[in-house]
Order: C-alpha cells, then structure tokens, then sequence
C-alpha cells in the first residue's frame, strides 16, 4: 500500500522512520506547513522529492534536524548571530542557512556552498526526526506552483500516492513557511518572512537583518509567483475590491473573494471568505482558504489587502506571490 494517510501514532512514526531508512518518501507535520520528507544523507531518495513535486533540481531543500546539537553534522562553521537565532528560535519556524559540512549531497544544496537548517517544534515532527536519528530534506508537500499544505489532506489531494505514507499530525498551526535567515557575509539576510517578527529577529540580533529582494536568486521562495492559486488573483483595498466586484458580478463572472474587513453584497452568490483580522489567525488558514476558494472554480478570485503594518509583513508577503501568477517558477 502507498499513500496511505495515517494517524500520527507511535507505531505510524516507527514506521514512517523505517520508511525514510529505505529511501522512500513521508510527508509529515511540522508547526508551519507539511513536508516532504527523505533522509538528506541518501541522494537518491532527496532526488526522488524533486520528481514528486515536479519541481526543477536547482532549487535547494532545508534539512530538519532533532535538535541543535545535530547543526554541527551538517554545517562546517555556525556564525555566533545564527547560533543566537537558534538559541533563541529552536524549535520553532525558522530556517537558517549556512556554510555546509563538506559531507552534504550537492541535490540537497543546488551545489552551493550553504545549507538550510531547521528544527521544528511540532510534536510529530520532532518524534519522527528522533525515531529516524538523521537529518530529514523536506520542501512543502505541494506540487511545485501550489500553495504549501496546511493539512494531510491538502497533501494527498497534491502528491496523491507518491509519498509512502502521510503522516496525518492536523491542520498546521502557522500556516506559513518557516522564516529564513541567511549567514553569507557579514550581514544576517532576510530570505523569506516567517511567523518570527522582524523586530524579534533583530532583538536577538541585536540589529535589522537586511531584507532580500523579492527575486533574490538564492531563495526560490522569493520569487514572486510562488505561493499561486490558479484562478487570477488580484490583491486590492477595500474599496476598489468592492468596485471591481459589483463590475464583474455585472458581467455575470463567477467571484471568488477573500475578504478581511468587508462583508458580502446581498446579492452575491459566489464564493466568500472572511479571514481572521489578525495576521497569525490570517495566516494559519491562508492557505487552507486559498484552496477553497480556488476550488471554486471563480473566473477571478478577489483578496482583500491586508494592513501595511510590520506584523502583517509574512503574510503580505504571500499575498504578493499569490496574485502574481504569470511566471511558472514555483516551490
Ligand atoms: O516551513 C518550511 O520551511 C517548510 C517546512 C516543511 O519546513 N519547508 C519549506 O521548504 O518551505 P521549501 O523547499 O518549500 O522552501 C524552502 C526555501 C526554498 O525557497 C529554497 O530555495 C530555500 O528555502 N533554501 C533552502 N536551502 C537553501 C540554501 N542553502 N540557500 C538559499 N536558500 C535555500
Ligand atoms: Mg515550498
């Protein structure tokens, strides 16, 4: 049997670990969004990831460890500000990337010289990486331009029996991928913003981390067209969504809206979302409602934008990916 969806038990996390020892793929929870899992140490089985996801070789994958004392397999040097991150951070929804152990497969890294960490705190997560003892490369267990899932069932509804099995830990309760954090010069980069709040960063920091451009050529994830639903999206200010909405309804357009603030027209009869109004409650059903909403099947789907304020800064983040969809460079 494959693909099978199973409670996270004990003996479902045995197995998953007995699973990943023999090359094959498990996806699993982690606090941000689920993984897709292979032992980093086994090129084969990383490759494999790429093939299930369909997504292009050039795109690194993080490397998740049981905890921070495993860094020092994988990275050949920890810069004393990454080590204060971790410290600070682990476990929890931060990736940081640094100088790699020579000992690292270039499929893991895209053959660069740095390797992205994390250590997750999602109790799943954590028992899995403890009963398998190595560490584990996982992208999103999306198909490559897909949101990230939230859930086991956004997973098999993706990757459907590819990996062999699902690891089935509930809905993700940060919604979004892992902040990173990159160590290349002296400066800490900003790669992608997480649920870790820049201030917290630079407290820890002890100053701001420079900020990546949104196309940095490092960080797939930056690009803009990650993160896409399928149906057009557009991001827009209350009032010009309440506009372009009573335009396309006129047109007789089917609507999909994720709204914040606003509440539905009267009349309107397509499909409405109203989000959490603040951004971590926003972002642990973001993606969750992006599917929804994408299923269904509008002709446009209208997002509702979302406060320009440092807190919201991840999730506008997403936004932003979300409604630029032309280009097909997709994590
Ligand atoms: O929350 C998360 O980070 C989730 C969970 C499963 O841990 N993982 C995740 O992985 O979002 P993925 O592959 O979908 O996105 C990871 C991003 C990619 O954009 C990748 O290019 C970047 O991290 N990345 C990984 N290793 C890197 C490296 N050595 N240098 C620069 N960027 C790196
Ligand atoms: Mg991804």
């Amino acid at each position: 049997m494959s693909g099978r969806i199973v409670s996270a038990t004990d003996d479902a996390i045995g197995e998953a670990a007995a699973l990943l020892r023999d090359g094959r793929l498990v996806a699993f929870p982690t606090e941000t969004v689920y993984g897709l899992g292979a032992d980093a140490a086994n090129a084969d089985a990383v490759r494999r990831i790429f093939v299930v996801k369909g997504r292009p070789a050039d795109h690194p994958v993080i490397v998740h460890l049981a905890n921070a004392n495993a860094v020092a397999e994988w990275a050949r040097e920890i810069p004393a500000a990454a080590r204060a991150l971790a410290d600070a951070f682990w476990p929890g929804p931060l990736t940081l990337i640094v100088p790699r152990a020579a000992h690292v497969h270039g499929i893991v890294t895209e053959g660069q010289d740095s390797v992205g960490l994390r250590v997750p705190s999602h109790p799943v997560a954590r028992a899995l990486l403890a009963a398998f003892g190595g560490g584990i490369a996982a992208p999103s267990a999306n198909r490559f331009g897909h949101v990230s899932p939230t859930t086991a069932a956004h997973v098999a509804a993706d990757l459907l029996d590819k990996p062999a099995l699902i690891l089935d830990g509930g809905a993700c309760d940060v919604g979004i991928e892992s902040t990173i954090v990159a160590f290349r010069g002296d400066v800490p980069l900003l790669l992608r913003p997480g649920a870790i709040a820049l201030a917290d960063l630079a407290r820890v920091l002890g100053r701001v981390p420079l900020v990546a451009e949104r196309d940095a050529p490092r960080a797939s994830g930056t690009l803009a067209s990650h993160y896409a639903p399928r149906t057009p999206a557009s991001l827009l200010p209350p009032d010009v969504l309440r506009a372009e909405l009573a335009q396309l309804v006129e047109r007789d357009e089917a609507v999909a809206v994720l709204a914040r603030m606003l509440t539905p027209p009267e009349d309107f009869d397509g499909a409405w979302i109203a989000a959490a109004r603040d951004p971590a409650g926003y972002a642990r059903d973001l993606y969750a409602h992006l599917r929804a909403l994408d299923a269904a099947d509008a002709d446009a789907l209208l997002i509702e934008d979302v406060p320009q304020e440092p807190a919201w800064l991840a999730v506008r983040d997403r936004l932003t990916r979300a409604t630029h969809g032309e280009d097909d460079d997709r994590d």
